[in-house]
């Protein structure tokens, strides 16, 4: 039986978790890859700690035990790309700047497989690592970039090829998920849920990433391309995060029998993607709204087979380990065939702006007689046709109610807002807040 030589660059969470089925279940890895998955080295700045958090060999970490400087990383750095033993590199060392860049083009040329987790360098630099990779003849494996332990990669571009897929709508932040349960489940603020989330090591390194969707805005990028041959660049996605949801939507939201969750968007009309990352209301008839905690799940509705929904764990050491090394298996047993298929005609993304939703629209006003026939009349002028008025709150001296929407345009809203600003300047004492919903 052949050997396959593996290498990890940073063994921090998933890279621990990555190590460890490598040794623990080599045996039936064996047998699945069709080559005995041989773990040579890892390079890792703290060897010590790493070893000693995730029970690993010290002596399969680079140097001696000791912390390593910078200049030491460069220089086992160097040796494993030199080593022509070495057949993949595994790269967990997050980020995803000019030098995490590097690291995954000098991998590819210097004709070694690459595996990763990192769906913000993907998403910034997907274009130049698959080229390279084409150039060099070797193999991208990134199942564990989005969504963890769930095989979507995998399911879309093997297993769904025959469907034509016309919506993707998904949870992919496990930290937004959970924050929004907690807060909708017990009461608690954003601040108190979020610092729980941490403490679970749910978290990325930055939290403003996910709880401003950053994130979950990086992971359906990757999916916009596989699913709709769409290449974007992070900016060109719209995306909103969970920051400024309060109780007073998720009880605006229950009233509409729904749950708040942040969705990553996507639909087909005609050549047509309408895509973006925000928080919506999602009607518990629809099966997001019951995925709860840090679970992610994805909904995708393929023109002949209807709904498939994929639900797992979007993080974790072994949870996003197995996705690793599942794509390691991959490549060991496929060499350079092990190739993921990108959708090859390319639609054109349009604006989530011009795509027609039911909206949900809260209002803060000043609390004066008519204002409901005020905002209400804004609306209907705009030809955006009303499903339900809720129930007015009052504080002191204002108003704040609900207006939930047939499907419109977020252009169409903005319009009727910018209509009331203008023809009653001071009766809206904040801007709404316009949160679509699924159904
Ligand atoms: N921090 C991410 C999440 C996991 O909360 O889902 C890795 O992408």
């Amino acid at each position: 039986m052949t050997s396959f030589k593996i290498a990890i660059l940073g063994c921090g969470t998933v890279g621990g978790g990555v190590a460890k089925i490598l040794l623990e279940n080599a045996d039936a890895l064996k047998i699945k890859a069709s080559a005995s998955l041989e773990l040579t080295k890892i390079l890792e700045p703290y060897p010590a700690r790493s070893s000693k958090r995730h029970n690993l060999p010290l002596a399969l970490y680079c140097g001696t035990g000791k912390d390593l400087s910078a200049d030491e990383v460069q220089k086992y750095l160097r040796e494993i790309l030199d080593d022509s033993t070495i057949d993949l590199i595994v790269e967990t060392i997050g980020g995803s700047g000019q030098e995490i860049l590097n690291i995954a083009l000098q991998t590819l040329e210097h004709k070694k497989h690459l595996v990763t987790a990192n769906k913000a360098l993907l998403a910034r630099h997907g274009a130049a690592i698959f080229s390279a990779a084409g150039r060099h003849e070797r193999a991208v494996g990134f199942e564990a970039a989005v969504c963890g332990a769930i095989p979507i990669i995998r399911a879309i571009s093997e297993s769904l090829t025959a469907d034509e897929l016309m919506s993707i709508s998904a949870i992919m932040n496990g930290t937004s998920n959970y924050i929004l349960s907690k807060m909708e489940a017990e009461g608690r603020p954003f601040e108190e849920a979020l610092a729980e989330a941490q403490k679970r090591g749910y978290a990325e390194a930055d939290p403003s990433l996910d709880v401003g969707g950053g994130d979950a805005g990086h992971k359906l990028l990757i999916l916009l391309k596989l699913v709709f041959g769409l290449d974007l660049s992070v900016e060109s996605l719209p995306v909103e995060g969970i920051k400024e949801i309060n109780s007073d939507d998720l009880a605006f939201a229950k009233e509409m029998d729904c749950s708040i969750k942040l969705i990553c968007y996507a639909k087909k009309s005609g050549d047509d993607v309408f895509a973006t990352v925000r928080p919506m209301m999602v009607k518990r008839a629809n099966s997001l709204s019951k995925i709860g905690g840090a679970t992610n799940a994805v909904r995708l509705i393929g023109r002949y087979a209807g709904e498939y929904l994929f639900c797992g764990a979007g993080a974790g050491s072994l949870e996003t380990g197995s996705a690793i090394v599942s794509d390691i298996n991959f490549i060991a047993r496929y060499g350079t065939k092990a190739v993921r298929q990108f959708a090859l005609s390319a639609c054109r993304f349009r604006s989530f702006n011009e795509f027609a939703f039911p909206y949900n629209i809260t209002f803060e006003t000043e609390d004066i007689p008519g204002i409901t026939g005020i905002v209400a009349t804004a609306i209907g002028k705009q030809h955006i046709n009303i499903d339900t008025v809720g129930h007015n709150r009052h504080t002191s001296d204002k108003a704040i109610f609900a207006i939930a929407t047939m499907p419109c345009t977020h252009n169409q809203i903005q319009e009727a807002i910018a209509d009331i600003q203008r023809h009653h300047p001071s009766c809206l004492v904040s801007y709404p807040k316009i949160i679509p919903i699924l159904e």
